[in-house]
């Protein structure tokens, strides 16, 4: 990119403009896969806000589409527009207490990037919570007077409406749009409890209000929900499996940590694909009479079952990858193979824990039933913490 002498000018004013005035706003705007939408989203900002001292906070987890470089393009000449480029992580949740976490000013908002959330709307909330009488303010696309016909996904809409109640229900708190990513609240009121957020999934706002300890006062502005400009929703997918992990992590996660719940839940649906995967080797593969050429019964038997648990912990490896380590999978041939060949001697390690515990519970007298379930415990804990460390961690 070349910088001509007028944008160096530009960028002076600029700089002298914000050193000139204390920063009032700070804006999240999470990003993945946004290039296009980061210039014209900082020209409406610029507009929205032509008479407050505030910054842009680009919070992007490396799009392979350059949303950072563009960020940082910008950033040159404008020192109000910031970037965090996150290296090996996804989620929107996290993504926004990080942004939040990392700006100075005395208030911040959070935004979609997809200009599906009209900043002309910030001063107004600005101003609700400067003014000492709400503590959040946010925009609801469900609230009266606000409209998500442009939006032209009614079966979001409905989705959202079941949601939202089941969401108010969990967490007792009654809001017309509690999965809404567009609010503003003073970051002290944030600051305190910023390390009792979940990061997990979406639903940010919801774990605010369920987190902070004391009930805040929430002013709710009715929303048009646009259309998204460029690009595609990252949330299609997974919104529903993220809402529902969500849920569990507000209400059980502390006693269940909810990525050993979910490579728990992985690891019981793998016990049922390998007695599928047996039952179809033995019937439909190894021959009639479960035996094999001139094998031995037992030979086939193990032979079968051997095979039958590889493609179980191989269903267990893509879908852990997928679901439960979501925010660092492992992508392309080469790192898939090595973490599904590391996954595979983590298992085996985690067996012997498994059948090892068991026997030595047995000899000491404990009972078969309370053996067997100790020895899947600590097998599974065992599995998890290996896989955690040595196949998804970095
Ligand atoms: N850093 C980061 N990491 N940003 C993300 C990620 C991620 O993994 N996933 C999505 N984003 C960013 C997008 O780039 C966009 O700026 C914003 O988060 C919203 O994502 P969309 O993909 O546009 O979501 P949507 O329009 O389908 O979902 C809407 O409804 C949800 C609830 O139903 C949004 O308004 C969400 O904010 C809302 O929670
Ligand atoms: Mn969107």
């Amino acid at each position: 990119m070349k910088i001509t002498s007028s944008d160096l000018a530009q960028a002076a004013d600029a700089a002298a403009a914000v050193a000139s005035r204390p920063l009032e706003l700070a804006v999240v705007l999470p990003t993945y896969n946004e290039r296009k939408n980061v210039a014209t989203m900082i020209a409406r900002l610029e507009k929205a806000l032509a008479d407050i001292a505030w910054e842009v906070i680009f919070v992007d987890d490396n799009s392979p589409d350059g949303t950072s470089d563009e960020a940082r393009r910008l950033s040159l000449t404008d020192p109000r527009v910031r970037c965090i480029q996150r290296i090996g992580r996804r989620g929107l949740a996290s993504a926004a207490i990080e942004g939040m976490c990392s700006t100075a000013a005395p208030v911040v908002a959070v935004m979609d990037a997809d200009h599906q959330h009209d900043p002309e709307l910030l001063p107004q909330m600005l101003m609700a919570v400067t003014s000492g009488e709400y503590d959040l303010a946010y925009a609801s696309r469900f609230a009266e007077g606000a409209s998500t016909e442009a939006w032209g996904r009614p079966d979001r809409v409905k989705a959202s409406g079941l949601a939202n109640r089941i969401a108010n229900k969990v967490t007792g708190v009654e809001l017309t749009d509690p999965m809404s990513g567009f609010f503003m609240l003073r970051t002290e009121t944030l600051r305190n409890d910023a390390h009792r957020l979940s990061g997990v999934g979406f639903k940010i706002l919801l774990d605010i209000l369920a987190t902070v300890d004391r009930p805040l006062r929430v002013k709710e502005f009715p929303l048009n929900f646009a259309a998204r400009a460029e690009g595609e929703s990252k949330l299609d997918q997974t919104v529903v499996f993220e809402f529902l992990v969500g849920l569990y992590d507000k209400w059980l996660g502390r006693i269940i940590p909810t990525r050993f719940a979910l490579f728990g839940t992985v690891g019981g649906l793998g016990v049922l694909v390998q007695l599928g995967a047996l039952w179809v080797l033995l019937h439909h593969i190894f021959g009639e009479r479960f035996v094999y050429g001139n094998w031995s019964e037992s030979t086939t038997f193990n032979t079968a079952n051997t095979l039958a648990a590889v493609i179980a912990m191989t269903f267990n490896f893509v879908l852990n990858n997928e679901l439960t380590y979501s925010d660092k999978r492992l992508r392309g041939f080469g790192p898939l193979m090595r973490g599904w060949a590391q996954f595979g001697v983590t298992c085996s390690l985690g067996l012997l824990t498994n059948v090892g515990s068991a026997a030595v519970l047995k000899t000491i007298g404990i009972h078969d039933v309370i053996a067997v379930v100790t020895g899947i415990i600590l097998g599974s804990v065992w599995n998890f913490a290996l896989s955690s460390k040595f196949v998804w961690g970095k």
